[in-house]
């Protein structure tokens, strides 16, 4: 089954083909980083027009990169939320004009169910198993008992890790987006400063970062005023590691209570390299997996893959009603909706 995938929901304007949830046949991806990194981060207004200008484009050419024709294509499934809603529109009101035309049903897929799946393509699923989300808006642990079950353990309280990684990154004077370039600097920096690892013992799934980066941006700020010498390599490893303590430890204590049989990591921060080794170093007992490289920030391959499972498990297309929505929730999909 070739399900035709797309996301739009922040500043990725990407189309996909995939086969039965796995086998990418393409997946042509659009950034727009180099243009919001001027603004020092996505500025929306602009994402929508950027979408705009690139939808018609990363249609043709995920067929042509597939061999395929909208005649081949059995189901679109497209990112309806969690968002930017003016970016998410314009993938939702493309997929629905396609589905429209060539009488393809579409289905409109969680983002973060997507992160998800993006695990599913290189690796596998085994149940129960545990996901940490790790993106630039989420921050949670789900436990899934199968196929497109998705059971919220605990999320941050504030900032998502991502979220915290770009605002770190900016009082550094690093550019946009921050996580991929402090995780570079992180490799030639120490962890001199010990900072705190925040609800590290809380005893629940839950995390707190905003404090975390409070913390860091006041230490830059008085060493600044006192004409200190600021070692960016070392400001970077050591909230790295901080971090990284923290999501190890809790996916530990969840993966031990909950006696999962694997452990996936999903979301642009899935990508960092210090998380690939520590969750990797420190749990042995069952697979721990992490996307390929290309799959961890947004795509439409992971849409794809998503939405093959949704409307497998639900039998259940979307009608033409279907909107974006900048607000979502992972667990109101249980039904289908
Ligand atoms: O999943 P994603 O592409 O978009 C959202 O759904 O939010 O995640 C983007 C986030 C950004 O905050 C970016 O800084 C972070 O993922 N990120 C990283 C790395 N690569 C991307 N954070 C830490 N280390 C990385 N290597
Ligand atoms: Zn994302």
């Amino acid at each position: 089954m070739y399900v035709l995938g797309v996301e739009t929901s922040c500043d990725e304007t990407s189309v996909s083909i995939v086969k039965d949830g796995k086998e990418v046949l393409s997946n042509v991806v659009l950034s727009q980083i180099d243009i919001h990194r001027e603004y020092g981060g996505v500025v929306p207004e602009i994402a929508s027009r950027e979408h705009v200008k690139g939808i018609t484009y990363v249609f043709d050419k995920a067929l042509r990169d597939a061999k395929l024709n909208y005649e081949d294509i059995s189901l679109i499934a497209v990112t309806k939320g969690p968002g930017l809603i003016g970016s998410l529109l314009i993938g939702v009101n493309a997929a629905k004009v396609i589905s429209l035309n060539y009488n393809i049903p579409i289905v409109g897929v969680h983002h973060i169910a997507g992160h998800i799946y993006a695990n599913y393509i290189d690796n596998g699923m085994e149940f129960p198993l545990l996901a940490l989300v790790v993106s630039g808006g989420h921050t949670e642990l789900i436990l899934m008992n199968e196929h497109y079950d998705f059971n919220r353990l605990g999320e941050t309280q504030d900032d998502a890790v991502g979220e915290a990684y770009d605002k770190v990154a900016r009082v550094l004077g690093l550019p946009y987006p921050g996580g991929p370039v402090v995780d570079k600097m992180a490799k030639t920096g120490r962890d001199v400063y010990k900072f705190p690892r925040p609800m590290i013992d809380s005893g629940d799934f839950n995390f707190s970062f905003s404090g975390l980066k409070s913390h860091i941006i006041n230490l830059h700020h008085n060493m600044q005023q006192r004409n200190e010498t600021i070692n960016i390599e070392n400001f970077c490893a050591s909230f790295q590691e901080a971090v990284t303590d923290v999501l190890v430890a809790k996916t530990i204590k969840a993966k031990e209570q909950y006696k999962v049989k694997q452990v996936i990591v999903a979301g642009g921060v899935a990508a960092n390299s210090g998380l690939r080794k520590k969750m990797k170093s420190m749990i042995n007992d069952i697979p721990v997996y992490f996307p390929n490289m290309d799959y961890c920030t947004d795509n439409a391959a992971m849409i794809a893959s998503a939405g093959y499972f949704q409307y497998k498990k639900y039998n259940k297309a979307d009608d033409l009603l279907l909107n974006g929505q900048s607000r979502m929730n992972l667990e109101d999909i249980k039904n289908g909706n």
